[in-house]
């Protein structure tokens, strides 16, 4: 009797471990569902590349996590959603269809949870509010507007609560010119307690803070706006004091170049610490995503790293950031943080600690 109580638990263990194995396919290999996959992959078609759907991969990579946060917050990469708010399936909340585009596929918790550490988002005053918008000409319409920043902003202060050690970048494209209006809704989201100030962004190209001073301090959340004035008025960050930014739209996916766009001062000018680099067309289209992302994206990282007076991108903003054959912006992003961190083509040969040497 007590060979079969002993035998009888091992035997279902074998038979787990065996069925889980089989149940786990890595990047690269043939699925049906999510579920087939590992952990920070999901199930896609590249199409129109590749007959058939593959496990590719859905999360970043946490550098603080797999090195540590002890460096300042420009020495690290961070994953960038494009028009966040943009999402396929956002019911309207104006009562009217929307007849605009879209740029993500799930909502920016799931974004965040998936490692997207920067949201560029459009701002609009709108029906006495601010919402996020597409549109011309700095007006938002009942036709192209997806939801109140202040859904937006919850969801982002629900992450910052129950992430303690991460930080958030918003780059808000502004144009709410009520006054007080983006603060009044920083406020009522519950965000201003994660408020990195202004006074403690470097200027003349020194480095940010530590990441482990800025989580300590709880000063987790940086905000930039296109408004000038706002840094005076509001307090709120003027992104082209900071960052540099290549071009964005079909201008900014020519390869073999890279060049800031209008706002931002020349991508070599290093009294600005922080890189941005665009990887998107200006009509977001679904099906070239995937390809784009699976290798023409790195050799624009690669180019832009020269443009940027030899200076990797802090942040890579694409549209669908999901969509690869593979390792797609996760992957770049790792490249990233292993060029910044130790110097590697991969972050994830940086844990090795001192000494380390690279793979590839
Ligand atoms: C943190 O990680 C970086 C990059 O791998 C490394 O250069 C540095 O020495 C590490 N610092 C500490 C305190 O471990």
């Amino acid at each position: 009797m007590g060979g079969t109580f002993t035998a009888a638990p091992a035997l279902a263990l074998v038979l787990l471990v065996a069925l889980s194995v089989a149940a786990t396919a890595n990047v690269g290999e043939s699925c049906s569902t999510a579920a087939d996959c590992g952990g920070g992959q999901w199930c896609f078609d590249c199409q129109p590349e590749f007959a058939g759907s593959s496990c590719v991969r859905s999360a970043a990579t946490n550098p603080f996590q797999l090195t540590n946060n002890s460096l300042p917050f420009n020495k690290y990469a961070y994953l960038t959603t494009h028009n966040s708010f943009a999402i396929v399936g956002e019911p309207s909340h104006t009562g009217v269809p929307r007849i605009t585009f879209d740029n993500q596929e799930d909502t920016v918790t799931d974004q965040l949870n998936n490692g997207v550490r920067a949201l560029m988002l459009d701002t609009y005053d709108f029906k006495g509010d601010v919402w996020l918008c597409h549109s011309n000409g700095g007006k938002c319409n009942d036709f192209t507007a997806f939801e109140p920043a202040l859904d937006t902003f919850k969801e982002i202060e629900a992450f910052l609560g129950a992430n303690p050690s991460e930080i958030v970048t918003l780059i808000l494209e502004d144009y709410v010119h009520a006054p007080n209006g983006l603060t009044n809704v920083f406020k009522a989201s519950g965000l201003m307690k994660y408020w990195f100030p202004v006074s403690k962004m470097p200027q003349k190209g020194k480095d940010w803070p530590l990441v482990s001073d800025m989580v300590a301090s709880n000063q987790r959340l940086l905000v930039f706006t296109s408004i000038r004035s706002k840094q005076a008025t509001e307090g709120i960050a003027y992104q082209w004091n900071y960052m540099v930014e290549n071009n964005y739209g079909d201008d900014g996916m020519d390869a073999g170049k890279c060049s800031n766009r209008a706002e931002s001062a020349p991508l070599n000018d290093k009294t600005k610490s922080l890189v941005l680099v665009n990887y998107f067309p200006s009509v977001p289209v679904k099906v070239t995503a995937c390809l784009q992302h699976s290798k023409s994206l790195t050799d624009m990282v690669n180019t832009c790293y020269g443009a940027a007076g030899n200076r990797w991108a802090n942040f890579l903003a694409v549209d669908y950031y999901k969509r690869s054959d593979g390792g797609g912006a996760f992957q770049a992003t790792d490249l990233l943080n292993g060029r910044l961190l130790c110097g590697c083509q991969d972050v994830k040969a940086c844990s090795r600690g001192s000494g380390v040497i690279c793979s590839s």
